[in-house]
């Protein structure tokens, strides 16, 4: 069976930090892998809208020589006809070496992965898990701070429904020491499979608080999200939590000077443009790292890692 990416724990520490130094690499000398996948071709099921992680996939397999092809929202594939997604990724295992899949339902991923013939990425399913976001939040830290031990990390909107949390909390529970305050209003606070089960469960440090002044002075890193508008059952609650935290210019006086504010994006209100001209706002660079994660990660997969570079 190939080896699909469901979750960021389905890749050891030392293969995150082995992917990270080859995108650190690239990024030094993208010429030496600009036809590492020459004749290859990536697939992008995306059933569900995006624009970063979908054209960051694309750009990191064109960067590195290769094709790609796909679908951008369910209703220009046969889903729309009733096609499962079984059937869809078989069809496509036909056409690409290595697939990429954004579903708005839970384990949709999986689901692909089982009957696939080729390597399965996790683009994001419903609210559950986004793990080559969490790689790219990873190498972001890794780039700018160095290190992920001992950081205490501030996580702020919607705790509940946002998958990119959920996913890097995972990742970062693996490290040492690293502490976690959660910042939401009372109905987005986490899952309970991440609150209970997986921080509690293995003691890891963690406040859950709703006032993001308090904790400000106090974090090496600030994680900010939007509220999961598409993942609400009515739009009243939708509207009346959609502003309750905006990072402003003055909240930022109250932070660190080495504290930095990382977003997956895409933005709507809760960090003001103003503070994009801040140099510890480092959302669009993360950006960046995010493509570059992407090449490293469909290298390891296709496994032409080793035998393209020099
Ligand atoms: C995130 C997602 O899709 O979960 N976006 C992304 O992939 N960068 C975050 C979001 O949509 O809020």
């Amino acid at each position: 069976m190939p080896r699909c990416i469901m979750s960021p724990l389905d890749l050891t520490v030392s293969e995150l930090d082995d992917l990270m130094r080859i995108a650190m690499d690239i990024m030094e000398k993208p010429e030496k892998y600009a036809h590492a996948c020459d004749g290859k071709i990536l697939a992008t099921l995306f059933y569900e809208p995006s624009t970063r992680t979908r054209l960051s996939f694309e750009a990191a397999m064109l960067r590195l020589g290769g094709k790609t092809m796909g679908f951008h929202s369910a209703d220009s594939s046969s889903a729309a006809k009733g096609e499962t997604v079984a059937d869809t990724i078989r069809v496509i295992s036909q056409f690409a070496d290595i697939c990429a899949m954004r579903h708005p339902k839970e384990g949709a991923a999986f689901v692909a992965a089982e009957k696939a013939g080729i390597p399965v990425i996790n683009a994001g399913d419903g609210g559950h898990q986004h793990p080559t976001q969490t790689l790219t939040d990873l190498m972001t830290i890794k780039a700018l701070k160095g290190h992920f031990d001992d950081l205490t990390v501030g996580m702020c909107g919607d705790l509940k429904f946002g998958r990119t949390v959920h996913s890097l909390i995972r990742a970062l529970v693996r490290y040492a020491n690293v502490k976690f305050i959660f910042i939401s209003p009372g109905e987005l606070t986490l899952p309970s499979y991440i609150r209970d089960d997986l921080l509690i469960q293995n003691n890891i440090a963690f406040r859950e608080v709703t006032k993001l002044e308090d904790v400000l002075p106090s974090l090496d890193l600030l994680y900010m999200t939007r509220v999961q508008r598409e993942r609400f059952f009515n739009e009243e609650d939708y509207v009346r939590l959609k502003d309750f935290y905006i990072l402003d210019k003055k909240k930022m006086e109250l932070a660190g000077k080495d504290m930095l504010v990382l977003h997956p994006l895409p933005r709507v209100n809760e960090i003001a443009t103003e503070v994009d001209s801040d140099p510890r706002a480092v959302y669009f660079e993360q950006v960046r790292y995010g493509m570059y994660i992407r090449m490293a990660l469909i290298l390891k997969l296709l496994e032409v890692e080793a035998a393209k570079k020099q």
